[in-house]
């Protein structure tokens, strides 16, 4: 099996920082690069969180801070969700220092170094970072074998009532990303709401020894509050579901879809529509996953983030 060269773009974020457990300890991945953007938080907080999250792993992974604003406005926050610092109020060890430059540059750096048609590129924010860096040098798509989103929904949002977070928070630059011509696979909330933790998987999980990355993935997983979305039976894991689909596709029942973006001020702006039935024939630009072998990927997400350090 040959590495996938990968670059993540997020926003830690209690949800990123599990994905980037799982993106860190997965052969599949050759994680060559993570840029950070603000959105759960403030910029100064997600760059913290991932330099303490990737630092926990080991990894010598470069991190590149980028955007703290979307395309047109300011992000807004999940403080209720991730905390007032992005991670639960776990504590972590100071990580190591970002690299130099902004995002949307060394986004560029990596796919210019890169073979043709090579590297993933998987979205868990507001992917501000991605629309400017694939702004800036269109040709850089044919370094893409495919980008991975969490982002958008088909039925209700989680922002407003029609727009899931990230979609919502720079909805431009993701309406920019679904008409790159790119393949685009996206991880929506319906297919998030298939991760759903609880407190008796949380339990259950916590009888595996493990690491230090373990403990503290355990520790984000309590600290998490449950979404009154679900009646408060728990929470649905977003953004590793992302990252499983480039470590496993198989994971996941997906269909092409075309998607569109409201960009109307109101309250649709934001959403992603999802023609799940081809009603209005137009062609499709994304890989839409609809269904999640939640079993198997539990089961994964525990292996792999309990065998590092
Ligand atoms: O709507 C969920 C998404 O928004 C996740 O990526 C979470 O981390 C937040 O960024
Ligand atoms: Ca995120």
């Amino acid at each position: 099996m040959t590495a996938k060269p990968t670059i993540i773009d997020c926003d830690p974020g209690t949800d990123d920082a599990i994905a980037l457990f799982l993106a860190l300890s997965s052969p599949e991945l050759d994680v060559r690069l993570v840029t950070v953007a603000g959105g759960n938080v403030g910029l100064d907080r997600t760059t913290a969180n991932a330099r303490a999250v990737v630092g926990l792993t080991g990894r010598a992974v470069p991190i590149v801070a980028g955007a703290n604003r979307s395309l047109l406005a300011d992000f807004r926050a999940e403080t209720a969700v991730h905390g007032d610092d992005g991670i639960g109020g776990v504590v972590l060890p100071e990580g190591p220092p970002l690299a130099p430059g902004i995002a949307a540059d060394a986004i560029r750096e990596e796919l210019r170094r890169a073979a043709p048609g090579s590297v993933t590129v998987i979205g868990l924010g507001p992917v501000t970072n991605l629309a400017l860096a694939f702004a800036t040098e269109p040709a850089l798509l044919d370094r893409v074998a495919e980008i991975v989103l969490m982002s958008g929904a088909w039925t209700e949002g989680n922002i407003t009532p029609a727009a899931e977070f990230n979609a919502w928070n720079d909805p431009e630059a993701l309406a920019m990303l679904l008409n790159l011509g790119a393949r685009v696979a996206i991880a929506t909330l319906d297919l998030t709401a298939q991760a759903f933790v609880t407190p008796a998987l949380i339990e259950a999980m916590a009888r595996r020894e493990g690491g230090a990355c373990w403990r503290a993935a355990l520790a984000i997983f309590r600290a998490l509050p449950t979404s009154k979305r679900f009646g408060h039976r728990g929470f649905p894991l977003h953004d590793p579901c992302a990252i499983a689909w480039a470590i496993d596709p198989g994971l996941f029942g997906a269909k092409s879809a075309h998607c569109a973006m409201d960009l109307a001020s109101g309250p649709s702006r934001g959403r992603t529509v999802i023609d799940r039935w081809e009603r209005l024939k137009l062609p499709a630009n994304v890989t839409l996953m609809e269904t999640l072998d939640a079993g198997r990927f539990f089961a994964m997400l525990e292996d792999r983030v309990a065998s590092l350090p």
